[in-house]
């Protein structure tokens, strides 16, 4: 689940704050699907940016990817916040293991990519915010990727034209 610039940028230039841009319809209907999740994954990078507005529940399990677990020990809360190394491959198999069926994966773009490289995503839930940033990162780690998506649902968020769309990947 990702909110991008029309030209598919996730983040503005250097500035890591994405509520700065973003609308504050998209905001809440993020936390509220957050909410609902009790799987959600993602790069360090994305933890580092987020950290001040992450609120732990014992009932939501976040996993945080990164090549240097133990520098994060201090902020580790175990079954809420946990800090790994692993290939997604490795990771989807032992979390299924664990009996988790479904996982959020919220970014970003370095992270995202891996898990579709590898073929372990099946939805995208794609915020399009109506506005252009000429730099930036993009959505998906510049690499080499063809992936073809079937659009399921498309919803207007607000007046200025703020759009949801949801896709199922299809190979
Ligand atoms: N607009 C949006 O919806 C949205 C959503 C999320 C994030 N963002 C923005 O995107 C930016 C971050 O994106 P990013 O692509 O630069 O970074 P990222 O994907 O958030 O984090 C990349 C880092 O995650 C770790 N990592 C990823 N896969 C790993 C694996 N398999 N094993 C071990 N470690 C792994 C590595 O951390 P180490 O370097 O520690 O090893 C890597 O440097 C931030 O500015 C954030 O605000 C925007």
């Amino acid at each position: 689940m990702m909110v991008s610039t029309m030209n598919g940028k996730i983040t503005d230039t250097n500035d890591p704050d994405i509520y700065k841009w973003t609308s504050k319809e998209d905001k809440s209907a993020f936390m509220k699907y957050i909410s609902k999740s009790s799987l959600i994954v993602m790069g360090r990078k994305t933890y580092e940016a987020a950290k001040n507005i992450i609120r732990l529940n014992k009932n939501q399990r976040r996993i945080v990817l990164t090549k240097d677990p133990h520098n994060y020990i201090s902020d580790e809360v175990p079954g809420q916040l946990e800090f790994m190394s692993k290939t997604p491959k490795n990771l989807v198999k032992e979390l299924n293991d664990e009996g988790y069926s479904q996982m959020l994966l919220v970014g970003g773009s370095t992270t995202n990519f891996q898990f579709l490289q590898e073929e372990l995503v099946n939805e995208i839930h794609l915020t399009v915010e109506p506005l252009i940033f000429g730099s930036g990162v993009s959505f998906i780690d510049e690499a080499e990727l063809k992936i073809q998506l079937q659009l399921k649902s498309m919803k207007r968020l607000n007046s200025r034209g703020t759009i949801v769309l949801k896709y199922k990947v299809l190979n």
